[in-house]
């Protein structure tokens, strides 16, 4: 069930993503291939599949997600360029693919970034809605723009930047890793849920409750994978956090620390979700691979 789930949500967003990049004009050739590569080469779509199952679980029609899913994406991909950059982690290889910086150059990854920023929140503010959700479009934006910017991803990186080769303790490395990651995550759920008819406030917190802790749990399998993952299947440079002495849960509380800490917020996901009554089963098998993922 889950993997025909990520397949077909894949399929979905890819196919979303496509029709955006083929309709957008030639303003500058290369620009416009090098946002493609980030977006389209790739990617296991986490995001957009978080955005399209807690949606569904709420009543929104697929088509009425699809969007949403694109712009999420296009944020994450975003970050991933800028996060690869010489002045940031300095990597060389993403999603199998020389990063955006070797394969264009600097200035072009720098830009596509900014690029593929501002189309996340076109996308939004274009896209088509349900006459219900129409009214919850500027908190769409609202949502996503404070995920991604200064409260969320952005500083959260400034954080991980700040933190490397110094030692931070748990809720200083709890807090980078809720702000790197974490909050585009918790946003994805967020953007199902305002474009889904169905909901109370209290059923919306669990399901926000279940978004931070997969969210968090997502950046710690990360920081395990950077020790005991396989660059091939990684599709990126293994060893990398320990090359750079980036502050990770495996450096602070030793590999079966951060998998202890990974199982405990996989429990508690878990507990979030199976209160609702709504069939909560995808969300959960989704919890599961988020913690067991070997790429
Ligand atoms: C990598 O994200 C960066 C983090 C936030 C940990 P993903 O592991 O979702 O990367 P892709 O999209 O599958 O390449
Ligand atoms: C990146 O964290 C989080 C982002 C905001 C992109 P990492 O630096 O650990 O991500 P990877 O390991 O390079 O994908
Ligand atoms: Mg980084
Ligand atoms: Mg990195
Ligand atoms: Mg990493």
């Amino acid at each position: 069930m889950l993997d025909r789930a990520i397949c077909h949500y894949q399929t979905r967003v890819n196919n979303t993503l496509a029709t955006i990049f083929n309709q957008l004009p030639i303003t500058d050739a290369k620009l416009l291939e090098a946002m493609r590569y980030a977006v389209l080469l790739g990617g296991k779509r986490v995001r957009p599949f978080l955005v399209y199952a807690s949606g569904e679980m709420l009543g929104a029609k697929t088509e009425h997600l699809d969007a949403l899913a694109a712009a999420v994406e296009c944020i994450h991909a975003y970050s991933l360029v800028h996060d690869d950059l010489p002045a940031m982690d300095n990597d060389a290889l993403r999603r199998g693919q020389p990063t955006v910086h070797i394969a264009f150059d600097e200035a072009t990854a720098i830009l596509a970034g900014d690029a593929l920023q501002t189309l996340a929140f076109e996308i939004i503010a274009e896209c088509p809605l349900p006459a219900y959700a129409e009214a919850n479009r500027i908190k769409m934006i609202q949502v996503l723009a404070k995920a991604s910017g200064y409260q969320g991803m952005c500083g959260g990186q400034a954080i991980d930047l700040a933190s490397t080769g110094q030692r931070i303790d748990i809720n200083k490395l709890t807090q980078l890793h809720q702000l790197k990651t974490g909050a585009l995550i918790r946003s994805a759920v967020q953007l199902g849920m305002l474009a889904a008819p169905n909901g109370s406030a209290e059923e919306h917190a669990s399901l926000v409750d279940y978004a931070e802790k997969i969210g968090l749990a997502f950046q710690v399998q990360d920081d395990v994978l950077d020790i005991v993952g396989d660059t091939e299947q990684l599709g990126k440079p293994q060893g990398s956090d320990l090359a750079a002495d980036k502050s990770t849960y495996p450096a602070l509380l030793g590999l079966d620390g951060a998998r202890d800490v990974a199982q405990t917020l996989y429990q508690d996901a878990l507990t979030a979700v199976t209160k609702l009554p709504y069939n909560s089963e995808l969300l959960e098998q989704f919890a599961r691979y988020i913690i067991e993922r070997n790429q």
